[in-house]
């Protein structure tokens, strides 16, 4: 019923397409995912990663269509994270493959998680193994995004499995980045590695130097996520924008995240808003009644500066904004000037708790504003400073 898809002489796409899914742990998926796995047909028979447990199913029937499941000789597991492992139990049960790979970390992990007994073969950073006519190289790729993540990097024809690494959550018919919107797939990129990879900023930077050392130069980059990257600029582009977000130099963007209860902060936050505009920013207003933690997280990526407000409801800052505050902040973004906002009514805890956040995530606060009940002209003005405030900051800091 499903089908396998063709990508190289050797390769075929066995893998999910999930419309449905919206939530990825915390993150907004508004437009589904795909689990790609993948099949390598040569002498022997090798399926790389698997699927949701859910979809087994599936990825056996895609794979039925070119090849018994019975005939795959190994399976690799480029990564345990349950989205790529879930199937890997009773898919392994019905194959029983000759033997599983996964980094050292990952045959702990699945063993961890899987509560399972199965011997799986650990592989060494750069390990390579001939599977008949073909081989395969193994590269840890700690933290992107587990301990256990590795590549698996077949030369012949020049295809990297890259798992998570330069992957969206976007669930379409094609199955090339080049054949989707091209504003859809990168800004699914942008948003993939703002909720996903952004705490490993670091890594990220040693692993492309890598990546350049080893001398990989893949015609083909297999993601386990959303469409496949074949467009020898696509790659280069998806590459130099890693390099371009791990650094997170910052740059002449502004956003300003709020919610409000009576308009008050809402006020506020325009009138701020329009003192980084003025001050030569480019703004995002996120009011939290139309954007969700995801969203602002994408708009973070490429930001400078991190405004943030609430009104305080019961001595706390609202609900909606400690949401989005405490995504960001494990998302950990560097390298942002910021201040805090937000009216009350008679205790006023909120911007104080806002501010605590900012400074939780080293964001370098500038400023506050608080105002009580409604805005004055006067009130308005002083946010509007605090806006012009925060430009110069950044201004010095960006040598704008
Ligand atoms: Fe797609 Fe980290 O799992």
């Amino acid at each position: 019923m499903f089908k396998a898809i063709k990508i190289t002489d050797r390769v075929y796409w066995v893998g999910v397409r999930d419309w449905s899914l919206r939530n990825f742990h915390g993150y907004t998926t508004h437009k589904g995912s795909t689990y790609n796995a993948y099949l390598i047909l040569g002498e022997k028979v090798i399926l790389v990663d698997t699927c949701k447990k859910q979809y087994k199913n599936e990825l056996l029937s895609r794979i039925s269509s070119v090849v018994d499941p019975k005939e795959i000789d190994y399976i690799i597991s480029n990564h345990s994270e349950m989205d790529h492992s879930g199937a890997l139990p009773e898919v392994v049960e019905l194959v029983k493959p000759e033997k599983v790979f996964a980094s050292p970390m990952g045959v702990k992990n699945l063993k961890d998680q899987l509560h399972w007994d199965v011997q799986v073969q650990a592989v060494k950073d750069g390990e390579e193994i001939s599977f008949g006519d073909v081989k395969v190289q193994f590269f840890e790729t700690r933290m992107l995004h587990w301990p256990d993540s590795m590549f698996s990097w077949l030369p012949e024809e020049r295809v990297l499995f890259s798992q998570d690494a330069f992957a969206m959550h976007l669930s379409c018919s094609e199955l090339f980045a080049d054949e989707v919107d091209q504003g859809l797939v990168w800004r699914e990129t942008a948003t993939y590695y703002a909720n996903i990879l952004l705490p490993y900023s670091n890594l990220i930077l040693k692993l492309l130097e890598k990546v350049r050392k080893i001398g990989l130069n893949p015609t083909i980059v297999a993601t386990d996520h959303g469409p496949i990257w074949r467009r020898e600029e696509d790659i280069a582009r998806v590459l130099s924008l890693y390099e371009r977000w791990a650094k997170q130099e910052p740059t002449m963007k502004a956003v300003v995240l709020y919610d409000t209860m009576w308009g008050s902060t809402d006020l506020m936050g325009r009138a701020i808003a329009d003192g980084l505009i003025k001050g030569g920013c480019s703004v995002k207003i996120t009011p939290l009644s139309g954007s969700d933690r995801s969203d602002v997280a994408t708009e973070v990526l490429d930001a400078g500066v991190l405004i943030a407000g609430s009104p305080t409801l019961n001595n706390n800052l609202l609900p909606s904004v400690a949401d989005v505050l405490t995504y960001l902040k494990g998302l950990r973004p560097q390298n942002l000037v910021g201040a805090a906002f937000g009216s009350y009514g008679w205790s006023g805890e909120s911007v104080k708790q806002v501010k605590e956040y900012l400074e939780a995530m080293k964001v370098d606060v500038v400023g506050e504003a608080k105002v009580k009940y409604v805005p004055t002209q006067e009130d308005l003005s002083l946010c509007f400073d605090l806006g012009t405030q925060v430009a110069a900051k950044l201004k010095e800091l960006t040598g704008n």
